[in-house]
C-alpha cells in the first residue's frame, strides 16, 4: 500500500525520467497553497538550473505527461514553473477505504526489523526524580512504542541507577539516624556465614519497619548537601560505597531495601501515566561483569593509570576539543558512572545481542556518552555507530531554568500528577465536561486529561528543544493540547455512538466538500509522519500529525453534516469519522496518551 504522496512522486518521477530529466526531481510535496493545489513538485526549477533551460518548459513537457493519470484531477504549472497537482475524488475515495480497511489505519513497517534496545527513565534509588527523567519517561516511552509499531523488537530498559556514591551516603545516612539499623548492620557484616532466607525475610521485615521512601527521601537531600562541603563526610561515604560494592553483606542487605521501596515507588508512579519498562535492570545488575571487563581493557592495552585511577583514553585524532577519559575504577576502587554503563553493554550483548541501542537521556550528558560509546568501540563491545545518544532540552521553569516546586527543590512526578489532575478537574468543571459522571468516572477523566496535557506538552516539541512548563496553557481544552484532542477525539465517539443508536453505519466514501478531502489528505499523510518520526528519532512529528488531523476533522464536522445527510453521503461521512477516530486513538497511543470514552 503506498500513500498519494509516494504514488504521485512516483508518477513525477517517471515524468521527468521520460523527459530525459533525473528522476529524482520528481518529489512531491503536500501543497504550500491547499487552496489551490493538493500536492507540489519544484523540480522543474532545478532541472532548469542544472540545464540552463526554461523552467516552464520544462514543467510544460512533464505536465504533458501527467494528464493522462486517472490519480489527478488537474495538473498546472505556477509562478516560475511549480508544478501544482490536485488529486482526483475518486483517487482520495479509494485511498479512504484503503486506509479504513487497514488495520495499521495506513502506516507501513520497516522492511527489515531490527533488535532496538530502548535505554530511558533512568530514575535513581532514593535521589528524586527531576525533570529529565520525567522528559527521559516520556519521550522514550514514545520511541519505544513508535519502534515496536514499526515492526522492531524492542525492549525498553529503565536502567535504575542504584549502585553509585549516592547508596554510600545513604547508608551513612540512615545507620546515623537509626541505631538499631545501625547495629543490625554491624551485626551482618560480622556474622560467618550468610543470612539464611529466613532471616533474611526477618531482617527485611525489621527494615521496612524503621525506613521509609519518605525517610529515604528526607535523608538523601540532607547528605548530599553535607557530602559536599565536608571533606571527611564525603570520604567516608565513598568508602561505603566501595563496601556496598564490594558486596559487604550488611551494606548489601540495607541497600537491597533501599532499591527495593524505591523500584515499587516508582513503577507506581510510571504506570500512572503510561510508562512501562519492560526490563528494571540496575547499574547494580552488571557489577559481576566489571573485573572481567578491566582485565579485558587491560589486556588489549586500553587501560592507563590516572593519579591512582585506571582509565580508558578516548580522544580521537581530528577531535575539535579534548574530551575527558573514561574513569573506569577511581582511586578508592569504586566503579563508576562510566564503568557500570560500559559492563551494562556488555551485558545487554550476552543478553539480547540489540543491533541499536537508544539513550534517551538528558542532553546534558552528551559527552558521558560520546566518552563511553568510544570506549565500547575501542574495546569491540558495539558496533561502531549502534549506540546512539538520544538528547532533549529541559522543561524549564518561567526563570528560564531546569523546573523547580515553588520551594526551590525537585517536583516529584507524584505531586507533579497530582497538581495536574488538580488543573484538570478546574478544566473540566470550568468546560462543563464531566457533568453527571459517578465521581470515579470523572476522577478517570481526569487522570486522563493530566496525563494527556504533561506528555503532549512535552512531545509536541522538537525533543532537542527546550520548552517552559506552563500549566495554564497545557491543561487548556483549546489550542494545540493534549485535552484539545482528547476532547475531539471524544466528539467522535460521542458522534458514532449516537450513529450506532440510529442504526446508521459506514459504507463506500465519495469526497465532495474541500473539508471532506483535506481529510483524506491527512489521513495519507500518517505514513509520512510516522517514518519522520521514526528516522528522527522525534515523536513531535506523531504528535503534529495527530493534531493537525484533529483540527481537520473539526472543520469537517463543522461543514459537513453527517447524520441528517442523505444515506450515501451519511454513510461516507461516517466512514470518514470512524477512520480518524481510529487513525487518532492509534497516534495518541504511540505518543503514550489515553483517550477516554466520555468526557
Ligand atoms: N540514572 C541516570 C541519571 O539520573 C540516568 C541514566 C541514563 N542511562 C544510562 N545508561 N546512563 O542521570
Amino acid at each position: 500500500m503506498t500513500d498519494l504522496k509516494r504514488g504521485l512522486g512516483e508518477a513525477v518521477s517517471a515524468a521527468f525520467a521520460a523527459a530525459g530529466l533525473p528522476a529524482e526531481l520528481g518529489r512531491v510535496t503536500p501543497s504550500d497553497r491547499p487552496d489551490l493545489a493538493d500536492f507540489q513538485c519544484n523540480g522543474a526549477l532545478a532541472a532548469a538550473k542544472q540545464a540552463r533551460r526554461d523552467p516552464r518548459e520544462i514543467a510544460a513537457g512533464v505536465v504533458e505527461r501527467l494528464k493522462t493519470d486517472p490519480r489527478i484531477a488537474s495538473v498546472e504549472i505556477a509562478g516560475l514553473g511549480f508544478i501544482n497537482i490536485r488529486v482526483s475524488e475518486a483517487a482520495l475515495a479509494e485511498r479512504a477505504i484503503e486506509i479504513a480497511g487497514d488495520l495499521r489505519l495506513g502506516a507501513g513497517a520497516v522492511e527489515t526489523p531490527r533488535r532496538v534496545l530502548v535505554d530511558y527513565g533512568g530514575p535513581n534509588v532514593a535521589k528524586p526524580m527531576h525533570v529529565g527523567h520525567l522528559r527521559s519517561s516520556i519521550i522514550g516511552e514514545a520511541i519505544k512504542r513508535l519502534y515496536r509499531f514499526r515492526g522492531d523488537t524492542v525492549v525498553g530498559d529503565a536502567h535504575f541507577g542504584d549502585w553509585g556514591y549516592q547508596m554510600g551516603l545513604l547508608i551513612g545516612a540512615v545507620c546515623d539516624e537509626d541505631a538499631f539499623v545501625a547495629s543490625l548492620v554491624e551485626r551482618v557484616n560480622a556474622r560467618a556465614t550468610p543470612l539464611t532466607a529466613e532471616e533474611e525475610a526477618t531482617a527485611f521485615a525489621a527494615l521496612a519497619e524503621h525506613i521509609s521512601l519518605a525517610d529515604l527521601d528526607r535523608l538523601y537531600p540532607q547528605a548530599a548537601a553535607r557530602g559536599k562541603e565536608d571533606a571527611d563526610y564525603r570520604d567516608r561515604a565513598r568508602k561505603l560505597t566501595a563496601e556496598l560494592q564490594a558486596r559487604k553483606p550488611g551494606h548489601h542487605l540495607l541497600w537491597r531495601h533501599f532499591a527495593r521501596v524505591t523500584q515499587v515507588a516508582l513503577e507506581r508512579d510510571f504506570h500512572a501515566i503510561g510508562v512501562d519498562f519492560d526490563l528494571w535492570k540496575g547499574e547494580s545488575d552488571v557489577d559481576h561483569l566489571i573485573p572481567g571487563m578491566v582485565e579485558d581493557l587491560e589486556a588489549k592495552g586500553l587501560l592507563v593509570d590516572d593519579q591512582g585511577a585506571r582509565i580508558v583514553r578516548v580522544n580521537r585524532q581530528g577531535d575539535k576539543r579534548e574530551l575527558p577519559p573514561l574513569l573506569v575504577v577511581s582511586s578508592e576502587g569504586s566503579a563508576m558512572y562510566g564503568t557500570t554503563d560500559l559492563a551494562t553493554i556488555l551485558d545487554r550483548k550476552q543478553s539480547f545481542d540489540p543491533e541499536q541501542v537508544l539513550y534517551v537521556v538528558d542532553q546534558r550528558q552528551a559527552d558521558h556518552f560520546e566518552i563511553v560509546f568510544r570506549a565500547a568501540y575501542l574495546a569491540g563491545y558495539a558496533e561502531e555507530g549502534s549506540l546512539e545518544h538520544i538528547g532533549f532540552g529541559t522543561m524549564n521553569g518561567t526563570d528560564g531554568k531546569p523546573f523547580k516546586t515553588r520551594e526551590g527543590g525537585v517536583l516529584k512526578l507524584h505531586d507533579l500528577i497530582e497538581m495536574t489532575k488538580a488543573k484538570a478537574r478546574e478544566r473540566l468543571r470550568e468546560a462543563d465536561l464531566g457533568a453527571g459522571f459517578t465521581e470515579e468516572a470523572f476522577e478517570d477523566v481526569a487522570h486522563k486529561v493530566a496525563v494527556a496535557a504533561l506528555k503532549f506538552a512535552d512531545l509536541q516539541n522538537f525533543r532537542g528543544t527546550s520548552y517552559v512548563f506552563d500549566l495554564d496553557r497545557f491543561t487548556s481544552f483549546e489550542g494545540k493540547t493534549g485535552p484539545y484532542l482528547l476532547y475531539q477525539a471524544v466528539r467522535v465517539k460521542s458522534l458514532l455512538r449516537k450513529a450506532a443508536d440510529e442504526g446508521a453505519e459506514g459504507g463506500p466514501v465519495t469526497i465532495g466538500e474541500p473539508a471532506e478531502r483535506e481529510l483524506v489528505l491527512l489521513l495519507d499523510a500518517f505514513d509520512q509522519a510516522l517514518s519522520e518520526a521514526y528516522e528522527r528519532k522525534a515523536p513531535n512529528f506523531i504528535a503534529d500529525h495527530a493534531y493537525k488531523l484533529a483540527q481537520a476533522f473539526s472543520r469537517f464536522y463543522a461543514a459537513c453534516p453527517i447524520l441528517i445527510a442523505e444515506p450515501a453521503v451519511k454513510e461516507s461521512r461516517l466512514t470518514l469519522a470512524s477512520t480518524t477516530l481510529r487513525q487518532l486513538e492509534l497516534a495518541l497511543d504511540l505518543l503514550g496518551v489515553a483517550t477516554p470514552e466520555r468526557m
